[in-house]
């Protein structure tokens, strides 16, 4: 009994080394350990509400090569829609090249690739995969023009539309008024409001800036604190849970994925809230992005362990 969830983004492979220090301009230092894995936000977060119980539908590109055939076998493997995904010819599939240090920061360069080929017109022909979803998620990983193509697809057919603006850039008034619900982190919640976002009291103050551009809910992660969830007034915080982190990439895309499939099975907002960072502590345990997107059964054992 869940609605069906469509999702427009981006597919990377991303080659991820491990290194003690970031190198620094000019420097070359040893990785102790390389992994390729299937990545790209729009990816990760189809894969997270797939993975934990949601009906999904991805419009995506990927190049005529090896690589975007391997992601594409494997999202259909993890029960997601692969039919609106187009196989653009003269281009490769993204690419993220990622660093993670010995304190698990990473830093990443990103090649949009055939990313970059999903057009306001590719997102035209998916017309009736976004009218026909309850709801839309999108980030900002594609070209914003398509961004907002869709978003107003969806809003003219009452499909419920949820921006997860990263990575983080400033967004036009026209796209913010077309989100019913928006999940910035801190970072993301600095550029689109200006509010430097330290604690609970800013986090209510860039909720209210970003509610009067006409986004009902408003839902700032605020890293291993939690997050920050304001509905048009009143805000409240939800603690996340405190596991210990091997590697962050695609933790917050598994959470607003997992968020997706709680939300659309018409959980409360503060118990989809809960599934979702239960989703993210399992992610933060495992390496890569993809690899670490914990299953339902997974989610609910966790749930299960906190009481
Ligand atoms: O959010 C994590 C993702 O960002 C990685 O999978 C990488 O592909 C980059 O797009
Ligand atoms: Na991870």
């Amino acid at each position: 009994n869940t609605g069906r969830l469509a999702v427009l983004g981006s597919i990377n492979a991303d080659h991820i080394i491990n290194l003690v220090q970031f190198p620094r301009p000019g420097e070359t230092v040893i990785g102790k350990q390389y992994q390729v894995a299937f990545g790209g936000k729009g990816a990760n977060q189809a894969v997270a509400a797939g993975r934990s119980g949601a009906d999904v539908a991805f419009i995506a590109c990927v190049g005529h090569d090896d690589t975007g055939e391997s992601i594409l076998k494997q999202l259909a493997d993890d029960g997601i829609d692969v039919t609106p995904v187009a196989i653009v010819d003269g281009e490769s599939t993204g690419v993220a090249l990622i660093f993670v240090n010995g304190e698990g920061e990473n830093s990443i360069g990103i090649y949009a690739g055939a990313n970059a080929a999903l057009s306001p017109e590719r997102v035209k022909q998916h017309h009736q995969v976004i009218a026909g979803a309850d709801a839309l998620l999108i980030q900002l990983e594609s070209p914003l023009d398509s961004v907002l193509t869709a978003a107003r697809i969806a809003r003219q057919n009452k499909t419920q539309v949820i921006l997860n603006p990263a990575p983080a850039t400033e967004l036009s008034d026209e796209l913010l008024a077309l989100v019913d619900m928006i999940t910035p982190n801190e970072t993301e919640a600095q550029i689109l409001t200006g509010v430097v976002v330290k604690n609970d009291d800013d986090a209510a103050k860039a909720a209210g800036i970003l509610h009067a551009k006409g986004i009902d809910r408003v839902l700032i992660t605020l890293g291993r604190r939690g997050v920050w969830l304001s509905e048009r007034g009143c805000g409240q915080h939800i603690p996340g849970f405190d596991v210990a982190a091997v590697d962050t990439i695609g933790a917050g895309d598994t959470f607003n994925g997992a968020l997706m499939t709680a939300l659309l099975e018409q959980q409360t907002m503060t118990g989809s809230v809960r599934f979702a960072h239960a989703a993210a502590a399992i992610a933060v345990t495992r390496h890569g992005a993809q690899p670490s997107v914990p299953w339902r059964e997974e989610i609910e054992r966790f749930l299960q362990d906190q009481g």
